[in-house]
């Protein structure tokens, strides 16, 4: 696997920490004028492709977004304040954690609405995956989110593993039944 050029060999995580706000216009709301579940996932996608890019400095692919759960609805005319930074970059691949509050504009009161954990590959220009920098964690916060993204990793491979299993086990039995007809 070749690397992305003159890359550090490690990056922290300050480093990578991005920030996006959002009004939320009628073009991003349903019809009671509640910001779209898709919208969001969106504004999530982008905050954390920002992290991505900062720290591997190449181009990047979403491979996988958790579990969502959205907390707390969103109006038409607040704003929309999302966080990310890089939890754990691996060979190719990188989790970074995206976080989303609500600021009320009339009284400025913040408000926890999702929160995302995603995960990028880096790629060269043929789409080929491609090495990056290590991440470096330095406060126990980072150190914790390190740590908690390698559990999250196995978790997804054994999830993969579990769903090709089932495929399988699907196509043999469709081929047994077409056997049998
Ligand atoms: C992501 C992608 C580049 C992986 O390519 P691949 O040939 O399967 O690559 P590999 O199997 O060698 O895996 C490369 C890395 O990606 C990770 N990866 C691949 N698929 C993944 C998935 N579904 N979830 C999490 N990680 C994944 C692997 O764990 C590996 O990580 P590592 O190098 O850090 O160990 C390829 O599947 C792709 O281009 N997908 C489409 C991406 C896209 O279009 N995103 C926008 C979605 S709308």
């Amino acid at each position: 696997m070749s690397s992305a050029e003159n890359q550090p060999a490690a990056r922290t995580v300050a480093s990578t920490q991005s920030e996006m706000t959002e009004i939320i216009l009628p073009n991003d709301t349903n019809t009671l004028g509640n910001l779209l579940g898709g919208r969001l996932m969106h504004f999530i996608d982008l905050t954390g492709a920002m992290a991505a890019y900062r720290h591997t400095r190449t181009h990047v692919v979403t491979a996988a977004m958790d579990h969502i759960d959205f907390i707390q609805p969103v109006h038409v005319g607040d704003l929309l304040i999302l966080k990310s930074n890089v939890n754990r970059a691996f060979t190719s691949s990188l989790e970074v954690g995206v976080k989303v509050w609500v600021e009320h504009p009339q009284n400025g009161t913040l408000l926890h609405v999702a929160s995302a954990y995603l995960v990028f590959v880096a790629i060269d220009t043929e789409g080929r995956p491609v090495k990056i920098p290590a991440l470096l964690p330095e406060t126990p916060n980072e150190i914790r989110r390190y740590n908690d993204a390698l559990r999250r990793r196995e978790h997804r491979e054994a999830e993969a593993a579990r769903r090709k299993q089932e495929k399988r086990e699907q196509a043999e039995r469709l081929k047994a039944e077409a056997a049998r007809a």
